[in-house]
């Protein structure tokens, strides 16, 4: 891959991995379990009436959007819906719908990197809050996204569960960031993209209704991630501004939005298995890594589906023991992708995935971890 610019590589790192049939998927936070026939029969019905011949809805199909309404709570008469190809693609628009150059958006530090991208690129700047800290429990407080609010800050990108600590904010937390963010006369991302595995998740957008755009995924709890469908959720008169340049304008996949209208309504009977998944993986890891001196859960139990696994004790880098776990045929991902400040400190472990991939990844740790230890030569890794 000599001489390739680095968006190549990064393909080209990505594609090796989904052509590999055997991979074990643990670096994703993808949902590897089985899916629900209703899914899989959507999916078939879909193709077989050829309803992909036609575009769908420009923002969504409306029975879709009813459901992901109910789904969070939300009330219709306040707050509408814009599918999207993934959730990422609503954060992508919105930010620069919301933001101009010059603009300030603020996040956590680690947390999820690509609205930061966005803004960046958009010549806004973009404030990471250090929060990999036991003092404050992994997670940005009030306090510190007070201190950090300034004439330009436009934007506060609040990632609940956040990804890659698998911390939540509390109901008070969350009553304080909407006052902040109400008073700086900002808008907040709340990304909601890991809720559905979170014990006890506060949505921000009741206490902040007119400045808030929430995130919707079915990458995660329904497994839908290659499908790419997702949505963004706000009060009407902020759909209206965001529907009005849509990137989607001409609607999301329609066999994707019938496989999550699928989902949605066998939501009661599919969620508790996966949930009863994530635990039992959750467990096994943690065992696993006591059992490993200088291995640790920062946040146990995560309230994503995944654990971040703090490697720093250990005295070995995250790449390499990402790179250890590749050998071996397990993919996991190195802090790097979070964060820069943060990147020596941790890899990330998914946990809605068969129990055979877990135990794989729970036996071979005090191996990896010793591969690691003598690793100087890693492939680049994204
Ligand atoms: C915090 C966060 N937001 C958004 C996404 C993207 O979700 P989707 O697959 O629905 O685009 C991810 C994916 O990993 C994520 O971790």
């Amino acid at each position: 891959m000599d001489g390739l610019p680095l968006h190549e590589i990064r393909n080209r790192h990505f594609d090796a991995l989904s052509r590999d049939d055997g991979l074990l998927w643990l670096g994703q936070n993808t949902n590897h379990l089985p899916p629900h026939p209703a899914v899989v029969a959507a999916l078939h019905e879909a193709v077989d009436r050829a309803l992909f011949n036609a575009y769908a809805p420009p923002l969504g199909i409306e029975r879709l959007r009813e459901l992901i309404l109910q789904d969070l709570g939300l009330d219709p008469s306040v707050f509408g819906v814009i599918v999207t190809d993934g959730a990422v693609a609503g954060l992508s628009h919105a930010v620069r719908s919301l933001l101009r150059a010059g603009d300030q958006l603020i996040a956590a530090e680690p947390g999820w990197k690509w609205p930061l991208v966005y803004a960046r690129e958009i010549g806004a700047t973009a404030t990471e809050l250090p929060v990999y800290d036991p003092a404050q429990g992994y997670r940005l407080s009030p306090a510190q996204l007070r201190a950090a609010v300034t004439p330009a800050t436009r934007l506060v990108y609040l990632v609940d569960p956040n990804n890659p600590m698998g911390t939540i904010f509390t109901p008070r937390e969350i009553v304080e960031f909407a006052a902040i963010v109400h008073q700086a006369g900002a808008y907040a991302i709340h990304d909601c993209t890991y809720r559905h595995f979170a014990e006890g998740h506060t949505l921000l957008a009741p206490l902040l209704p007119r400045h808030t755009v929430t995130t919707y995924s079915f990458s995660k709890w329904l497994g839908l991630a290659g499908l790419r469908v997702g949505a963004i959720v706000a009060c009407h008169e902020l759909i209206g501004r965001l529907a009005a340049a849509a990137p989607n304008a001409l609607g999301s996949s329609v066999i994707a939005q019938h496989a999550a209208i699928a989902g949605l309504e066998h939501k009661a009977e599919w969620l508790p298995l996966v949930i009863a998944a994530d635990r039992a993986a959750k467990r096994a890891i943690a065992d696993a890594v006591a059992s490993v001196p200088g291995l640790a859960l920062p946040v146990s139990p995560s309230h994503g589906n995944f654990v971040a696994l703090d490697v720093a004790g250990a005295g070995i880098r995250p790449e390499a023991l990402v790179a250890a776990y590749r050998a071996k045929g397990v993919m996991i991902r190195q802090g790097s992708y979070h964060t820069a400040h943060f990147a020596d400190r941790f890899v990330k472990v998914s946990t809605t995935v068969p129990a055979p991939w877990i135990a794989r990844f729970c036996e071979l740790l005090p191996a990896m971890v010793e591969d690691a230890r003598g690793m100087n030569e890693i492939p680049p890794l994204f």
